[in-house]
């Protein structure tokens, strides 16, 4: 593929498919491009589902209660490329578009977080490209989340390829939160009123508030012996 950005942000006009744009090859080749990033999902829900079973097993709870992921269309990823201005090669979209393999697991409590990250990240065929903390360090508008792009080994018939996965861990809460904020986000076009903007602000407290104190508790009902199956 060698066909250059701008052209294509030039002819995105509505639900155009961009791949039009490229030829009978060019879309062969990416359309197993993008079938590397479905099976780095496919690896990556195995390792999570196995996590998840087996440190239920011996933990009597799971850290993990929903798991959701997706794979960009072509025309998103075409699209984004454009939006970045980069050369549309299958090596400039790999470097620089982490998140063509996405994965949310959502949990219970804050420190689950921060153990399925480091329950996934201490596996040795995975490699930490980026963590993000921005739970620890929540951005300005309030969002909280853990976001972590890991490369997989996805092995195909004729090669190994390594494929990018962006994975976003967070609580129910910052889920909660979050999900309401993209929709305000999309329904404002962008330009959210300020007054809603501290609004925001103001929930993304009271959702770290609620964290902290389910957490105490669920800390104090497992301090005191008895087996609290939340
Ligand atoms: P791009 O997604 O490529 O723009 O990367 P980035 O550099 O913005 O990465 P970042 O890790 O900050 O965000 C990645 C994803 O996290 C986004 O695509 C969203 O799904 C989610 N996210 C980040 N910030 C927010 C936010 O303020 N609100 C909500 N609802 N989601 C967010
Ligand atoms: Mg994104």
């Amino acid at each position: 593929m060698a066909t250059s950005g701008p052209d294509v942000a030039r002819d995105a006009s509505g639900q155009q498919d961009l791949r039009e744009l490229l030829n009978f090859d060019q879309r062969r080749e990416f359309t197993r491009f993008l079938m590397s990033y479905k099976f780095g999902i496919d690896e990556m829900m195995t390792k999570i589902n196995i996590l998840k079973d087996e440190f239920t097993y011996i933990h009597d709870y799971s850290p993990i209660e929903h798991v959701k992921s997706r794979l960009k269309s072509a025309d998103s990823v075409l699209g984004k490329a454009a939006r970045k201005g980069l050369p549309f090669t299958l090596d400039a979209i790999r470097e620089n578009i982490h998140d063509i393999a996405g994965i949310r697991i959502t949990c219970s409590f804050i420190q689950d977080a921060y153990r399925i990250s480091d329950m996934l990240t201490g596996q040795l065929d995975i490699t930490v490209v980026a963590v993000k903390d921005y739970i620890a360090e929540p951005k300005a508008n309030g969002y909280r989340s853990l976001h972590l792009i890991v490369e997989v080994p996805v092995f195909m018939s004729d090669r190994v390829e390594s494929v990018r996965v962006e994975i976003q861990i967070r609580t129910v809460a910052m889920d909660f939160w979050a999900s309401l904020e993209h929709k305000i986000f999309y329904k404002y076009d962008k330009v959210v009123p300020e007054a809603l903007l501290g609004e925001l602000r103001d929930a993304a407290d009271v959702a770290r508030h609620l964290d902290v104190k389910m957490e105490a508790l669920h800390e104090e009902v497992r301090g005191s012996g008895t087996t609290l199956r939340v």
